[in-house]
């Protein structure tokens, strides 16, 4: 192949490429979850590496002693889904938002009554080990019946390793609850300031 020829080829090459990746954000490609083949969907595999919005905290010591959720709730957005938030203020179909549930740390220099600890920081609350994993998805065609087209799943809640798959809980578990008190289409934006910053809607 001559140099001129060559030269060509890349460059057709590099219009190409270009031309894909302005297309992919155009159409703005959203990435879904996958399913297995009788409808579970399969947790999510990178979700610490998503966007992180927030880590609401709802301790035993303000709960009368038993919270449903003690832990650090460390909530992941799926980069595609925050893109298309931060461009629309709207959740597309697609979404994916992952809740990891992250144990207070516990260690001689935490308070019995509190479960707060000293640390070198403060009085307070720090996190500790890993002990759950939740999802939400939005589809509205393939949860066509659930409100607002989200379904919500547990990977469980005794610690690593999680659940490989997840069936979606009845709409009164978990959705009743978001749709009735979540700010933006029964996500709580209200608790996640990395959101509230990210919506159009704000600015
Ligand atoms: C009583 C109300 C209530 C119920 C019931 C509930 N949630 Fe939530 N959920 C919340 C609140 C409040 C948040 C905000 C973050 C936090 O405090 O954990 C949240 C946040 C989430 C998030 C992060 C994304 C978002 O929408 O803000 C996921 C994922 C989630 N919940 C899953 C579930 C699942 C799975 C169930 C059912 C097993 C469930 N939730 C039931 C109140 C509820």
């Amino acid at each position: 192949m001559s140099i001129f020829k060559f030269g060509v080829v890349m460059l057709a090459g590099a219009v190409a490429v270009s031309g894909a990746v302005i297309a992919e954000s155009m159409s703005d490609n959203i990435v879904h979850a996958t399913y297995t083949e009788d409808g579970a969907v399969n947790a999510p595999v990178d979700f610490r590496r998503w966007i992180f919005v927030g880590s609401p905290l709802t301790p035993n010591a303000l709960n009368d002693g038993s919270a449903p959720f003690p832990e650090f709730h460390n909530v992941y957005v799926e980069p595609s889904a925050f893109n298309h938030f931060e461009r629309t203020g709207e959740w597309p179909d697609g979404t994916q938002i992952a809740k990891e549930l992250v144990m207070v740390r516990e260690s001689d220099s935490c308070d019995e009554a509190t479960g707060a600890c000293l640390e070198v920081s403060g009085n307070g609350y720090f996190q500790g080990e890993f002990v759950g994993l939740e999802l939400t998805v939005k589809d509205t065609e393939r949860y066509a019946e659930e409100p607002g087209g989200w379904a919500y799943f547990s990977f469980g809640h005794d610690g690593e390793p999680y659940a490989k798959t997840a069936s979606a809980f009845p709409t009164e578990s978990c959705n009743a609850c978001h749709e009735g008190n979540a700010d933006t289409d029964f996500v709580f934006t209200q608790f996640y300031p990395i959101l509230r910053a990210a919506d159009p809607n704000n600015n």
